[in-house]
């Protein structure tokens, strides 16, 4: 079930996305589901900044990211390892022990089948999700089968495009397979927490609300889950 949210502003819906994260990080050491991506960098400033000056404590938190390129080491400056670092883990006091994200560098489907393991005996109290354009959640692709556990994936050529802008806008040094959750993986999530912003995620989003439930649009899993909230800017919601 969604429980749609329009705000005017990236700085309103990192506000909003706060408050419900907010909520989570009051009950009794809850499990984070994380993602990167410049959406929920306005969240987790928010986060820094609660940690801060109120200290709200991380110590016994644990977070599991989503997804993680393939073929580039832990300390590239633009793997999701160091992304959640630079964001969010080096300014809260969470213990590196706690912290998961996929290990992409060989590609390894050994590493997906251990990553999957990792997360056998718990549940995500609240998972952040972005959205692609192309209507991935995580890296679960179009076509990515509804029932997809940890698995590596090639990244779809618009993923590919979209993303060039965290390599100095070249393409060729994207990345062109990633370690991602899969979709039956999200789902098992307890609490979903999408945010989307921008006129170039307007079709993914209706497709996810309003299209079928079809793995040509991923996200559109989501009609199955039972507490989704999603925070849109008005671009995002503009065809609502
Ligand atoms: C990142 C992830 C991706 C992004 C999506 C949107 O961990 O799983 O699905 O959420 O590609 O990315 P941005 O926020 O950069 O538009």
């Amino acid at each position: 079930m969604f429980n749609i949210v329009v705000k005017d502003s990236y700085e309103e819906v990192s506000e909003e996305a706060f408050k419900v994260m907010h909520a989570v990080l009051m009950k009794e050491d809850p499990v984070l589901g994380l993602a990167t991506g410049s959406t929920p960098i306005g969240l987790y400033q928010k986060m820094i900044e609660d940690h801060v000056k109120n200290g709200t404590s991380y110590a016994n938190i644990r977070t599991w990211n989503l997804d993680e390129y393939v073929g580039i080491p832990r300390n590239h400056e633009q793997s999701y390892y160091t992304f959640m670092h630079e964001q969010l883990f080096n300014h809260i006091d969470i213990k590196e022990e706690n912290v998961h994200v996929p290990v992409g560098e060989t590609g390894s489907p050994g590493e997906a089948v251990a990553y999957e393991e990792s997360m056998k005996d718990i549940t995500v109290d609240i998972q952040v999700l972005g959205i692609g354009s192309d209507g991935h959640i995580a890296f679960n692709e179009p076509g990515t089968p509804f029932d997809s556990l940890t698995h590596i994936t090639d990244l779809h050529p618009q993923t590919i495009k979209d993303n060039a802008r965290f390599f100095k806008g070249d393409e060729a040094q994207v990345p062109t397979q990633a370690i991602t959750m899969g979709l039956a993986t999200i789902m098992r999530a307890k609490k979903i927490l999408l945010i989307a912003t921008g006129e170039n995620k307007a079709d993914a989003i209706y497709n996810m609300i309003h299209g079928p439930k079809d793995p040509s649009c991923p996200a559109s899993i989501l009609q199955d889950h039972p507490d989704v909230t999603v925070i849109l800017d008005k671009d995002a919601a503009s065809k609502l």
